[in-house]
């Protein structure tokens, strides 16, 4: 085992706990990917790891010896962990052959000539050995990025952590940085990489991390993670499934403010306006239904959405306590056309006093 993480926990402030308690193991020639809403703290943990920032508590080992116990050496964890920032972190009155010899030269004592062989060795690799007079400023993100990727492997680490190394370069340069990290993956290099590129980190890791909630919320392989994940949160992140949730004991029976929230997150989905006009048709013919004059009205009712954004279809579950109505067999003609016509497989269920009436809004086909 290379890293070993138990009950990490930061505390910036009192409000402000990023990570609660998170533990975990990395065995060498893992390669990790980090996923996660972010604000999740995926930062905050490399930094942790390479102690850029405290610990407020919690330990660390890595390769064999507690990082977080008094006395440890921070310069070495600093020489044996390699990091690739998002926004490359080159020196800009250096050369990048320079930038790639300044810590082989200054801290592992190596000799000039030593270090700028393996130095251009490491340009060439990933594709700048004609670059390696030139300053960054003269270079492409991209360029730039894959220096510091060459300059993080000129101190032969035992591990390199990348945070978001592609997030801040054109989009046209993305895969050009990515290639290098794959082809340091196939290498049998260790390496945690923190990524918003989910087919990247499926193609290129052995494991995935979805970290939400102070921890390691649930970990596998790229197949399970990605595929069949186990818990819900996950599976709304990696499907990419915005909610949105209702709930008359919340909000009370404020229906124009329920319609102005649901518009609104139909919107912000890009759903199409035809699509948004039947989501619309079936909440309110059931809503009207339910509340139609002389009905029972002390229900709770809760209205839960999912737009899964691909597939631009909406996810429509409409539960409710109190007096049990089959909606989709009232006796309003008119309605009933409008129910059918809005989602054609909507279902009615009732169970032990909760109603619930679900279905998915599709595109016509
Ligand atoms: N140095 C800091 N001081 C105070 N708050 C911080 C600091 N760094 C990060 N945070 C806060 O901690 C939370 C997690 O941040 P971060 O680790 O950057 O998340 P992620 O990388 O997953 O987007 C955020 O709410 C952020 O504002
Ligand atoms: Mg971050």
């Amino acid at each position: 085992m290379l890293i070993r993480v138990e009950h990490l926990r930061k505390e910036f402030s009192e409000n402000v706990v990023p990570l609660a308690d998170l533990s975990c193991e990395i065995d060498e020639g893992d390669v990790v990917s980090i996923i996660g809403p972010s604000g999740t703290g995926k930062s905050t943990f490399l930094n942790l790891l390479n102690r850029l920032e405290t610990p407020t508590s919690g330990k660390i080992w890595f390769n064999g010896e507690e990082t977080t116990a008094p006395g440890y050496d921070l310069n070495r964890l600093r020489r044996e962990m390699g990091m690739v920032f998002q926004s490359f972190n080159l020196f800009s009155h250096q050369t990048l052959v320079e930038n790639v010899m300044l810590g082989p030269v200054h801290l592992l004592g190596k000799g000039k000539q030593e270090a700028y062989e393996q130095a251009m060795d490491l340009l060439q690799s990933v594709g700048l050995y004609s670059r390696a007079l030139s300053y960054p400023s003269e270079c492409s993100g991209g360029q730039q990025q894959r220096a510091a990727i060459a300059r993080a492997m000129a101190m032969n680490p035992k591990v390199l952590l990348f945070d978001e190394p592609t997030s801040a370069l054109d989009p046209t340069m993305v895969s050009e940085v990515l290639a290098v990290i794959r082809n340091l993956a196939k290498s049998g290099v260790t390496m945690l990489i923190v990524t918003h590129e989910m087919n990247f980190a499926r193609e290129v890791s052995n494991r995935i991390f979805y970290l939400d909630e102070g921890c390691v919320y649930e970990e596998g392989s790229p197949s399970v993670i990605f595929e069949h994940p186990v818990k819900e949160k996950t599976r709304r992140f990696v499907k990419n499934i915005r909610c949105y949730d209702w709930d008359s004991v919340k909000s009370g029976m404020d229906f124009p403010r329920l319609q102005g929230e649901m518009e609104n997150f139909a919107y912000r989905c890009l759903l199409s306006p035809d699509l948004i006009n039947r989501l619309e048709m079936l909440v309110e013919e059931t809503l009207s239904q339910l509340f139609e004059t002389g009905r029972e009205i002390h229900i709770s009712l809760h209205i839960h959405l999912e737009v899964h954004e691909k597939k631009g279809e909406i996810h429509v579950e409409i539960r409710w306590s109190g007096k049990p109505l089959n909606v989709l067999e009232g006796k309003d003609e008119y309605s009933m056309i409008l129910l059918h016509h809005a989602c054609p497989d909507a279902v009615y269920e009732e169970k032990d006093g909760v109603s619930v009436l679900r279905g998915i809004v599709r595109r016509k086909q």
